[in-house]
């Protein structure tokens, strides 16, 4: 039967990016994988179309789809829409449309881009780092939340760090069992010393634990973790933490790798079913321009190939080609070196298609 990838390009770079990763997944298409791709807008593109970021049509294709390949959303010309039509918005129904609680971001620093990164190549060589961040809970989604007038004529703004046990129970199982398949090692980041919320958190870990006895706990503050994290990042194999803690030390662990153009991701459900997407944003400083890396995206796809279609095979190959296009010298802006060959957002692509053909 013939499967299907929704697919929601989004703003800025995000149409860019996302041509190249399909280009690299039609490869299989051609060589008899029975796949078809449901274009639908998201973020500003759908407010664009629909008048809201995340729009009927667009629920009704990723609802129906076996996977949803996204490329970003946001930008400057949304900023100042009241805030349920923001694209950013949107990105948060679809991630609580479709309960994708856990969020895989793995940073793996390819040891072609050792000098890349603005940290020491002995400090990250060899880095290969797994975060499992929670999606749909936190300070994100709780209520209340808002900016209100007070009596005095002053205002306040409000949001709610909330979450319930089942909802660290789950993305505590997921991390324990990603650990598992790796070394071993799980760090749970929390601020425990100052919030409730994360003290709930803490606990809970430390009751899961019990059923991974090959797993060996540990505790990080976030403070501490985001030091720790440009210090010695080695000294990580999967991290576990809630959704505001992730999404800001996923975004530093990216530097590890050489540029956030290189970090994947995977948002999955209980059923297997996952959306796909860098964890870069729609980077309107240079959208348009064919200057973006598509690596981060063409990345997740691989990610969507292993976990939402069982096809170990082609996601290994499109790591391989990603790492041999490397090899080549080829590079995006944002990773370049001396030495190497500049290239642009579509040359990339063609690169990583090349390579993938002659494997
Ligand atoms: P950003 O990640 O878009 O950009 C940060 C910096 O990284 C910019 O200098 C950008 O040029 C660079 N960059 C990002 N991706 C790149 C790539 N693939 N290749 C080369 N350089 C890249 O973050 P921001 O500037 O804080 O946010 C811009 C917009 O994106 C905002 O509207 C924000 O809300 C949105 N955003 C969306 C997502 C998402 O869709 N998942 C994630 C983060 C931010
Ligand atoms: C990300 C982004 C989103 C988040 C925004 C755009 C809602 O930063 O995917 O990391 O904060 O989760
Ligand atoms: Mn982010």
């Amino acid at each position: 039967m013939t499967q299907t990838i929704a697919v929601l390009p989004g703003d800025g770079i995000g149409p860019e990016i996302i041509a190249q990763a399909v280009r690299v997944l039609e490869v299989f298409q051609q060589k008899g994988w029975d796949i078809q791709f449901q274009y639908a807008p998201l973020g500003g593109a759908a407010y664009d179309e629909y008048g809201v970021p995340y729009p009927e049509f667009t629920q009704n294709i990723c609802r129906q789809a076996d996977a949803v390949l996204l490329g970003a959303v946001g930008g400057p010309q949304y900023d100042n829409l009241d805030r349920p039509l923001r694209p950013e918005r949107g990105l948060l129904a679809i991630r609580k449309d479709l309960n994708l609680f856990a969020n895989l971001r793995p940073a793996i620093l390819y040891p072609e881009l050792a000098n890349a990164s603005t940290l020491k190549p002995e400090v990250v060589a060899g880095l290969d780092i797994l975060i499992v961040r929670e999606l749909t809970g936190d300070i994100y989604f709780a209520e209340p939340r808002g900016i209100s007038q007070l009596a005095d004529g002053t205002r306040e703004g409000v949001n709610t760090m909330r979450y319930h046990e089942s909802e660290i129970r789950r993305i505590g199982h997921i991390a324990f069992q990603a650990a598992q398949k790796r070394n071993k090692k799980l760090c749970s980041v929390d601020k425990a010393n100052v919030l409730e919320t994360t003290e709930l958190w803490k606990q809970i870990m430390n009751e899961i634990a019990a059923d991974y006895p090959d797993v060996e706990l540990s505790h990080m503050y976030v403070d501490n973790a985001a030091m720790q994290l440009v210090k010695a990042p080695k000294q990580f194999d999967v991290m576990v933490t809630g959704n505001i803690f992730g999404d800001i030390l996923s975004d530093e662990a990216s530097m590890l790798t050489g540029s956030i153009g290189m970090l994947p991701s995977a948002s999955l459900n209980e059923t297997g079913k996952g959306l796909y997407e860098p964890s870069h944003g729609s980077a309107p400083d240079i959208a348009g321009q064919n200057k973006a890396n598509p690596l981060a995206t063409i990345l997740s796809a691989a990610m969507m190939l292993r976990y939402s279609f069982n096809q170990d095979g082609f996601a290994n190959a499109i790591e391989q080609a990603v790492q041999s296009v490397l090899k080549q010298g080829l590079r995006t802006g944002d990773i370049y070196e001396d030495g190497c060959q500049l290239v642009s957002c579509s040359e990339m692509g063609d690169a990583v298609v090349a390579a993938l053909q002659s494997i």
